[in-house]
């Protein structure tokens, strides 16, 4: 199989990625990272502008399955708000840009792809707190609101994609709470068992990019591979 990961410097991206090549797999990554190669293109996502070239990447690699594992949830200037008083327009649209944007312009640049004779498995890393109907804590303004729009934004193109393209998958997924750079300020707070390796976070994904069929189509799905509310 032919499989890009966006968003590849992340870290369960990384992991995923190593795992997908000890099992012989062609792997082609795209990142705001790393340097020019032939499987690798070195670009920002989150421009508008730069979708034609990903276009073109994407029309070389022919993918069979594309991950899309931008997420933000804190950087240098700002964190998950608690209250209403923290929020900022600014920091909510950071959040859309990396959290729904990305997934956006990745979509655009593989839709020439999608048809009838080559089917595509799409999985973009959403997130459970994105949940609606899952939503009994509160907080976290900006990352749940863009992770809704990235599920409703999944849901709207499964439908698009699977009406030229029958055979296609289309998921969001929950990948579990991974140690990371991402989930890093928190990880004292979460129950032990309840935080994963990054190398088991993907050994899950990849087992479910593997068994997904039409009825994870257009679904939120849980690292394994349950269906999740919206
Ligand atoms: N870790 C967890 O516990 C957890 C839990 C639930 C959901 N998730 C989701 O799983 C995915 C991967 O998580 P992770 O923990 O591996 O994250 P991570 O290591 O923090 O990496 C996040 C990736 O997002 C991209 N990104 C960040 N800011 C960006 C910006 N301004 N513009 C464009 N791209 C930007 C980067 O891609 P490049 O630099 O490669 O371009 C980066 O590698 C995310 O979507 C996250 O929301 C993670």
């Amino acid at each position: 199989m032919r499989i890009l990961i966006a968003g590849s410097s992340s870290t369960i991206a990384r992991a995923i990625g190593r795992q997908l090549k000890a099992q012989g797999e062609e792997v082609f990554t795209l990142s705001r990272e790393g340097s020019k190669e032939s499987e690798h293109l070195c670009t920002d996502l989150s421009v508008e502008d730069n979708i034609p070239h990903i276009e073109d990447f994407i029309k070389n690699v022919h993918p069979d399955v594309i991950f899309c594992c931008n997420g933000l949830l804190h950087n240098d200037g700002g964190y998950p708000e608690k209250s209403l008083k923290q929020l900022s327009d600014a920091w909510l649209q950071q959040n859309l840009n990396v959290n729904l944007l990305c997934h956006m312009h990745l979509a655009r640049a593989a839709d020439s792809l999608v048809s009838r004779k080559h089917p595509l498995r799409w999985i973009s890393l959403s997130a459970m707190v994105g949940s609606i109907e899952d939503n009994h804590l509160g907080g976290w303004y900006s990352y749940r609101i863009s992770k809704a729009a990235l599920n409703m934004f999944i849901r709207t193109l499964s439908i698009e994609w699977g009406r030229r393209s029958p055979a296609s998958v289309v998921v969001a997924q929950h990948p579990g709470t991974t140690v990371s750079a991402l989930s890093e300020p928190f990880a004292e707070g979460i129950p032990e068992g309840r935080i994963y390796s990054a190398e088991q976070t993907a050994e899950r994904l990849i087992e479910v990019m593997r068994s997904l069929n039409q009825t994870h189509h257009g679904r939120l799905l849980h690292w394994d591979g349950r269906i999740l509310p919206f």
